[in-house]
């Protein structure tokens, strides 16, 4: 019988023992409590992965037999068109890897911040966007600027030693949403333009004036920020997806916004992954998982205060954003008809090795309720993650890196470098009504030193010395900013914008 493997630290400091995983195969109900009960734990410790957990694993976790059915259901009357574009798409996979691994680092776009409105330069990188799902803007904020924002961070630490993070010994990963930099850095009016460029590179769908998105308004979330001490190993993410993990199949998940509808029907190459209005009504959150965001991001982003080079405790990420996600959401419906034990594993990864078997099990590749996406070698081996998997080039400080929402990434094992690899975390989030309600919470706590709305527990910043204030929102970013932030009325016609200042300013506007 195959053994479940679990996030076990030998080195757990406090000696404690993690619970007892659930019997083989866990139900439902079980994995869910696991994953409550063990959060519990992992609160309590200095775990890397109390943000992060997933369930890293040699062997496929069966979940209930609903999710045979579902399996069966996502392809029913689409059989021959999904197996013949699995097939396609195991070829593609295999150029694509090869292309990849000999460019490296390289293959990440990569645009300064004075060419955002050079039609040509801009026409290359938004296709070279679509196609990696992760970039680099450069120079987003200047270094002199960014090296006093990474300054005012470390005094700001150095005043208010109260301050948590992760690990619990040697903080690295701090429980702050509202030092000087990161408010700065939210408001800022050239980090808002980067913003407002990256996200044109998605659209609204067939029908863009009914969208309830507009990718011009950036709206705040408020994240943590990264200081990585060298030699660190702490802070290691093996390869994964955010924003969910089963949700992605499950029809009360991204079902309902149909967000996958062409890869479950066989038109991989008619999949978008830009697509804004198969996004917005998701629930990428079904079970309370740790790390969640509630917020629609259209990037994931982090700004650089630190030169990082390769390896030096930093990102990582497979830059095949629509061939990656077509596999990853795919793989559960195929199985070899070989196993591979020593043999030759181009036998085993074989197109005609494969074959469509969506009821064989009730298993989702790395998928658990209330867990992360596990993304590994052993679960999704056509991916070659060796090969596929590249460090984001060096960046120096004001760089910002932005990666897609379904891009595969993880961050360095250890940080080999020899000085602090420090980010701030500033993901690009459009204005919608759903971002204006997380908005108006969010903007509570920023007002009373809370912690952020998704991590929350805490005293949070309320007696923290020198914490910004709405004043310092607007001598960074005027208006622009006080709008980003919630501090003031969005300008514009249209029910999304009378929607979302209803939401935010309930005394001055009225709902439609
Ligand atoms: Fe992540």
């Amino acid at each position: 019988m195959p053994s479940l493997i679990y996030d076990q630290d030998p080195k757990n400091p406090n000696g404690r023992a993690l619970l007892s995983p659930p019997t083989f195969p866990p139900t439902l109900s079980q994995a869910v409590e696991y994953t409550k009960m063990n959060r519990q734990q992992f609160d309590q410790t200095d775990s890397p992965h109390q943000l992060y957990s997933s369930f890293p694993g040699t062997e496929p976790i069966p979940l209930p037999p609903r999710f045979s059915n579902l399996k069966r259901e996502l392809v029913a009357g689409y059989e021959s068109e999904v197996t013949a574009s699995w097939h396609r798409l195991l070829d593609e996979l295999r150029a694509e890897i090869a292309s990849i691994a000999e460019s490296s680092q390289h293959i990440i776009p990569t645009i300064d911040f004075s060419e955002i409105d050079s039609t040509p330069k801009v026409s290359e990188f938004a296709a070279d966007v679509r196609t990696r799902g992760v970039a680099i803007i450069r120079n987003v904020v200047p270094q002199s600027k960014a090296n006093q924002w990474n300054r005012e961070t470390c005094e700001y630490l150095r005043i208010n030693p109260q301050t948590k993070g992760f690990p619990a010994r040697n903080p690295q990963l701090f429980e702050l949403y509202w030092s000087p930099a990161q408010v700065k850095a939210r408001a800022d009016p050239r980090v808002l333009r980067a913003q407002r460029f990256a996200m044109s590179v998605w659209h609204n769908g067939r029908n863009p004036n009914q969208a309830m998105v507009d990718p011009s308004r950036p709206v705040a979330y408020a994240d943590r920020l990264r200081m990585r001490v060298p030699g660190d190993t702490s802070l290691y993410l093996r390869s994964h997806m955010d924003n969910g993990s089963i949700e992605r199949w499950e029809r009360d998940g991204y079902g309902r916004s149909g967000t996958y509808t062409k890869i479950w029907e066989g038109k991989l190459h008619e999949y978008d992954p830009w697509d804004a209005s198969t996004r917005l009504g998701v629930s990428s959150d079904l079970y309370n998982g740790a790390g969640s965001c509630s917020v629609f991001r259209m990037f994931q982003g982090t700004l650089a205060l630190s030169h990082t080079s390769p390896g030096e405790g930093t990102l990582l990420a497979c830059p095949m954003l629509r061939l990656s996600t077509a596999y990853v959401l795919l793989r559960p419906l195929f199985a070899p008809v070989d196993h591979f034990i020593a043999g030759n594993m181009e036998d085993f990864l074989d197109k005609r090795n494969w074959t469509l078997a969506p009821q064989r099990d009730t298993v989702i590749h790395g998928a658990l309720p209330g867990y992360t996406q596990e993304i590994s070698a052993v679960l999704h081996p056509h991916l070659r993650l060796n090969e596929s998997m590249v460090s984001i080039p060096t960046t120096k400080p004001g760089d910002y890196i932005i990666w897609h929402p379904d891009v595969v990434h993880a961050v360095d094992p250890v940080h080999s470098g020899k000085l602090d690899s420090s980010v701030l975390y500033v993901p690009c989030c459009p204005l919608t009504p759903t971002n204006a309600l997380f908005l108006a919470r969010q903007r509570k706590a920023f007002l009373l030193g809370q912690p952020a709305p998704d991590f929350e527990g805490g005293r949070g910043e309320r007696d923290h010395v020198d914490r910004p204030g709405v004043q310092d929102v607007s001598d960074t970013g005027g208006e622009d900013g006080l709008r980003a932030l919630g501090l003031m009325p969005f300008e514009g016609e249209g029910d999304l914008m009378r929607l979302c200042n209803a939401i935010l300013f309930p005394g001055q506007f009225d709902m439609i």
